[in-house]
């Protein structure tokens, strides 16, 4: 039988980025076709801080139109959106029954969150999203869940709680492991390439949508921040700007960064630059019109999300059943 695989990522307001396309998507794609895959937007965990409903809600499809437009295939995998499958919080509530108190306090995501947050603006639900992040992943049984390192403790937690719950209460759960991301996987603010690209990066210029115009995406890496060097080569530490083109380029197209080292031994960076401008365009191009022509029919998205949720309520319910038994419930 194929290994279950289960991932997912918060609805994102306009777009997803760069580094959410090479350290996600493109990662989904390939694995979509060794694994029996799962992926989920987590509007759930969305809503752990303030978020406007008509928003929340429009980047939601948005976010699920990007997966499929990036090649997530709503068929042979499941694609669908949290909070249309009761079971999800349903099971995290009986998995914050056996959750220590100082075990949820000690994640280093509610940590700084909360920080950033303040106490009054910190919510339960925040606390528990590690919890809420477990039963995602119990639910379906999965083997593998691939995740970037600030997730790397949440599916700690998550192994810990399944091996509490099926030695308290009977194999129950699969223990599932996590799978962090290749070097060279991850993508730096192009305006600031010591900080990681993200969603709420500082520099407007740094972050490159996939929903950008292809000319803003050619703008934007021709104007990436580089060194005062000339020489093209990887060492993320000395030269970070170069070193990111590199990892995009290789990232986008495949191909080695030892290769294109020697690709551009002896040119300058303003061809590293049109090169990585020009393999980001072509590749978001159809992406972009995919995304947004499946934006375009809300109601074939709908529909699709609606059968793609009942395909993983009968998954996931089934184990809920297992679980209030188990529990006597
Ligand atoms: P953001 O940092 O923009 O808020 P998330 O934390 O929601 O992004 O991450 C969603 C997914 O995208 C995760 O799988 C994460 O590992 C991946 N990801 C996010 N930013 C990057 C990046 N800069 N480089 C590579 N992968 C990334
Ligand atoms: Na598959």
């Amino acid at each position: 039988m194929t290994a279950r695989l289960f991932s997912g990522m918060q609805p994102s307001a306009e777009s997803l980025h760069l580094g959410n396309y090479v350290g996600a998507l493109l990662q989904w794609k390939k694995l979509q076709n060794d694994f029996d895959a799962i992926f989920c937007v987590v509007d759930l965990h969305a809503i752990t801080v303030a978020q406007d409903p008509v928003k929340l809600r429009e980047a939601t499809r948005r976010t699920a139109a990007q997966y499929i437009a990036a090649g997530i295939d709503p068929e042979s995998s499941i694609l669908f959106v949290q909070s249309h499958v009761a079971a999800h919080p349903q099971l995290a509530w009986v998995l914050d029954t056996i959750t220590g108190y100082g075990e949820a306090a000690r994640m280093t995501q509610f940590k700084d969150k909360s920080q950033k947050q303040g106490a009054d603006a910190t919510t339960l639900g925040l606390f528990a999203y590690p919890v809420l992040m477990a039963a995602d992943i119990l639910l379906y049984n999965a083997e593998v869940v691939p995740v970037g390192d600030d997730q790397k403790q949440h599916v700690e937690l998550t192994r810990d709680l399944a091996t509490r719950f099926n030695s308290r209460f009977g194999d129950t759960f699969v223990v599932p492991e996590a799978k962090t991301l290749a070097d060279g996987a991850r993508i730096y603010d192009l305006q600031n390439p010591g900080s990681k690209m993200s969603k709420s990066g500082e520099s407007p210029q740094g972050i490159v949508w996939l929903l950008d115009e292809p000319k803003a995406v050619a703008k934007k890496i021709k104007s990436a921040v580089t060194d005062t060097e000339r020489e093209i080569r990887f060492d993320p530490k000395a030269k970070p700007g170069v070193s990111n083109l590199l990892s995009i380029l290789s990232g986008v197209t495949g191909t080695p960064v030892a290769a294109l080292e020697d690709h551009f031994a002896g040119k300058g960076y303003g061809d590293l630059k049109t090169e990585t401008a020009d393999a980001v365009v072509a590749e978001f191009e159809p992406v972009r019109t995919r995304a947004l022509e499946l934006l375009d029919d809300p109601a074939e998205l709908d529909r699709l999300l609606a059968h793609n949720a009942e395909r993983a309520a009968a998954i996931a319910d089934e184990t809920l059943r297992l679980a209030y038994d188990r529990v006597g419930l």
